[in-house]
């Protein structure tokens, strides 16, 4: 009984954030016409089939993510660790911020920072006002309100679709089986607010995390979220995925969660081939990011609105990317690919 009620609340908290999701597209983009009456709209309207469609798969995706909690690939808890304290405090702050997202968006302005913006260092490509947001990635306004942007952009579901990167982690970390836990290594690479470090951490809690990220403003966010729990801390340290600092063959696995479709090609390569260098043989390596054309055709229209609505300059280039085949000749074989909602999951091996 007790089981039942805990999933008719799982579900309804899920779809109330999807009606708030919903409720606050809708009125930002009705106060978008307001401000701006001659813009024209920035993407093509979904028809009534298509939602059907969007639905169905995110139907299936909660049921997924309650099924793995219920066959113990995680506590249930983790389906209810909803970060409602930032919710209040910052979700007011999405409202006053999107003024200037909209005179940057229209002006076609997408690079444009603060002067107390720090931008030396940073590769060219990063340097952007990603989704336009204020600042990049490289403010502390935006690593408090990114959570949220994420989660209202997928409707309540970003952390389920994470949470499908747990099932594929254990089965790979299981090739090591008579490795004690505390031993095992296990690399976020742009761990951004450490949202996936902190479910690694729910399912592995003796296990050694480590998570890096181009952005100290993010990395602190995620130092703020990870020190809640009092477990030992994931090692968090400032690093391009390019040149990951860590020695060959050191870890039991390394995830990345939504960050390929943010490098232009030739990056997705390195950072590919960087992830084979640190993974132990017999390691698992597993991508989370965004659907792409071939596998969903019936999703043409969300995929080419995304980029149109937020700034995404390699995200076209992206979902036509074949990533199985960048993932071969990095050296990873027997590599599987999954969908769930608007997510794809590449889990790949690198030979023992
Ligand atoms: C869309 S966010 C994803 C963050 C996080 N993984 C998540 O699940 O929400 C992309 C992240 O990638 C980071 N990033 C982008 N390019 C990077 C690079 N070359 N090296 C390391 N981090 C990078 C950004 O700073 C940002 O935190």
């Amino acid at each position: 009984m007790s089981d039942i009620l805990t999933k008719l609340t799982y579900q309804s908290i899920q779809q109330g954030k999807n009606y708030f999701s919903l409720a606050h597209n809708t009125l930002t983009s009705q106060l978008r016409k307001l401000v701006h009456p001659t813009l024209l709209p920035v993407s093509q309207g979904i028809p009534q089939e298509l939602i059907l469609k969007l639905q169905n798969r995110l139907n299936q995706l909660l049921e997924t993510d309650w099924q793995d909690a219920e066959i113990g690939i995680y506590p249930h808890s983790l389906l209810f660790d909803h970060p409602w304290e930032d919710f209040f405090r910052y979700y007011p702050l999405i409202w006053l911020d999107l003024p200037l997202i909209w005179e940057r968006s229209t002006r076609n302005r997408l690079q444009e920072f603060s002067p107390e913006i720090d931008q030396e260092g940073y590769p060219s490509y990063y340097v952007q006002n990603f989704h336009h947001q204020t600042n990049g990635y490289l403010s502390d306004l935006s690593a408090n309100l990114y959570d949220l942007q994420v989660e209202i952009l997928f409707g309540g579901s970003a952390d389920a679709m994470r949470r499908r990167i747990l099932a594929p982690l254990k089965r790979g970390l299981a090739k090591f089986p008579s490795l004690p836990q505390k031993q095992i290594r296990i690399l976020d690479i742009a761990c951004g607010t450490g949202r996936t470090l902190k479910m690694i951490r729910a399912v592995l809690p003796q296990a050694s995390l480590f998570g890096t990220d181009l952005s100290p403003a993010y990395l602190r966010k995620a130092n703020e979220l990870l020190s809640q729990n009092p477990v030992e801390l994931p090692q968090l340290l400032q690093a391009n995925a390019e040149e990951l600092p860590y020695l060959d063959d050191y870890f039991h696995a390394v995830t990345s969660v939504f960050l390929f479709h943010e490098l232009p090609a030739s990056v997705r390569q390195t950072v590919i081939e960087q992830c084979f260098r640190v993974t132990k043989p017999g390691g698992t390596f597993i991508i989370c990011d965004s659907i792409q054309l071939s596998d969903s055709p019936e999703m043409e229209l969300i995929i080419n609105n995304f980029p149109k609505t937020f700034h995404e300059p390699y995200y076209k280039n992206y979902t036509a990317d074949d990533l199985v085949e960048r993932l071969e000749k990095a050296g990873f074989e027997h590599i599987k690919t999954q969908i769930y909602f608007l997510s794809k999951y590449f889990i790949a091996h690198k030979p023992a």
